[in-house]
């Protein structure tokens, strides 16, 4: 009997096989408490950074050649949106603020979702074969396809719509919580092998994972960070093998993808997590930041000894006379040297027009030294900076 491959099957991992184990480990984070103290104003700082890796990381699997320290360079200057290739990363932030905004524990990723989604991605794009975007943005492919190295055939566009559809089945279905991580794993490939669109299937491979996670509780929206592309781009051509590999479809090929992707995400999971300790903030990544542009001038003496005063406070704020502490005696010296923090952008009120402010880092020359010392502490992968 031949199975149709139209069907979604979940093969069941052996009982003390690794898999079993990784996926027991990632439902303990799942239900983990988030105990994290970083304060919101920059624990939402840091989130925006850690989407900047996800999708430039995203976007150059599939060959885009921006690297992190010229994308670093332009959110600076904002220059951003200017030639394809940035606006491919632009395109991928939206997507993922559309998925932020969109997606809770009741939502259903149906075709309306899915097809928002490659929207999203391919706006204002060059369609195939010559760019990233799409001949039919939203809509399923009306031609057949190759994937470019891969043996594998995916189904012909006379059908296509019942694939489709078999899968969004697949990815809303109430399963039990025991296959819901396999079926997160196993959409990826399968979505990928189906190849529903011209272009853009592997983005929204990846994109979907990250909102299947968010709806299964595993808390990216408001708590943890989560960067399920880097399980990918750290190795691009054991992702394709293993891709390739689980195109046969059988039980074991599909359990090993399941295992490397989750394997993937658990490692990413745990790693991210210590960032929602406020000390390891602190010590490890804003302190060693404002250190960076100090030594390189762009920050002032005076500038360095107020950021630190903010980011050694457990709330990290500061208000105008608290510069007193700094050495700071007349008040409108204290207003002054406020307002010009402000106006370079590296202190932001908390509340519009308020009094009461915060470090700003995420698009300011202080992303340069974060980024640093996110490198320092192995979340930036080299091949967001490979040529
Ligand atoms: N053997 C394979 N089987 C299934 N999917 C594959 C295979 N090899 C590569 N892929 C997927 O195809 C994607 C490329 O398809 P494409 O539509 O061009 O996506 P994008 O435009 O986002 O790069 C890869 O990122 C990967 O996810
Ligand atoms: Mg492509």
């Amino acid at each position: 009997m031949e199975i149709s491959d139209l069907q979604i099957i979940i093969p069941d991992p052996a009982w003390g096989s690794n898999l079993a184990n990784i996926i027991l480990d990632l439902e303990k984070l799942r239900s983990k408490k988030l105990t994290g103290e970083v304060p919101p104003h920059i624990f939402s700082q840091l989130k925006d950074i850690f989407q900047i890796l996800e999708t430039l990381g995203s976007a150059r699997i599939e060959g885009n050649n921006t690297t992190l320290s010229e994308y670093v360079e332009n959110i600076i200057e904002n220059k951003m949106k200017q030639d394809e290739s940035q606006k491919e990363v632009f395109n991928l932030e939206a997507a993922i603020n559309f998925i932020e905004g969109n997606t809770d524990e009741k939502t259903t990723l149906n075709r309306a979702y899915i097809s928002e989604l490659h929207k999203i991605i391919t706006a204002d794009l060059t369609p195939p074969p010559n760019g990233e975007g799409s001949k039919n943005p939203g809509g399923l492919r009306t031609h057949n396809v190759q994937i470019r190295k891969a043996n594998h055939i995916p189904p012909d566009y006379a059908i296509l719509r019942d694939y489709f559809d078999a899968f969004v089945d697949f990815i809303n279905h109430p399963f039990r919580e025991q296959y819901q991580l396999l079926m997160v794993a196993l959409a990826h490939h399968r979505f990928a092998y189906i190849h529903p669109f011209d272009n853009g299937n592997g983005r929204m491979a990846r994109l979907l994972n990250y909102a299947l996670l968010i709806k299964l509780g595993f808390r990216v929206k408001n708590g943890r960070i989560i960067n399920p592309s880097s399980v990918f781009y750290t190795d691009r051509d054991k992702y394709y093998d293993m891709l390739a590999k689980a195109d046969s479809l059988q039980s074991e090929d599909l359990l090993a993808w399941a295992e490397y992707f989750l394997l993937g995400l658990k490692n990413e999971i745990e790693k991210i997590d210590s960032l929602l300790s406020p000390d390891y903030v602190k010590d490890k990544i804003l302190l060693p930041a404002l250190m960076f542009a100090v030594d390189r001038k762009n920050i002032t003496d005076q500038e360095f000894r107020v950021l630190k005063y903010v980011v050694q406070k457990n709330d990290m704020i500061i208000k105008s006379e608290e510069l007193e502490q700094l050495g700071v005696k007349n008040s409108v010296q204290k207003s002054r040297i406020i307002a010009k923090l402000r106006d370079k952008k590296i202190i932001h009120a908390l509340k519009e027009g308020g009094r009461i402010y915060t470090i700003t880092f995420v698009n300011n020359y202080l992303l340069r030294g974060v980024i640093s010392s996110l490198t320092d502490e192995g979340f930036v992968s080299d091949f967001l900076n490979k040529n």
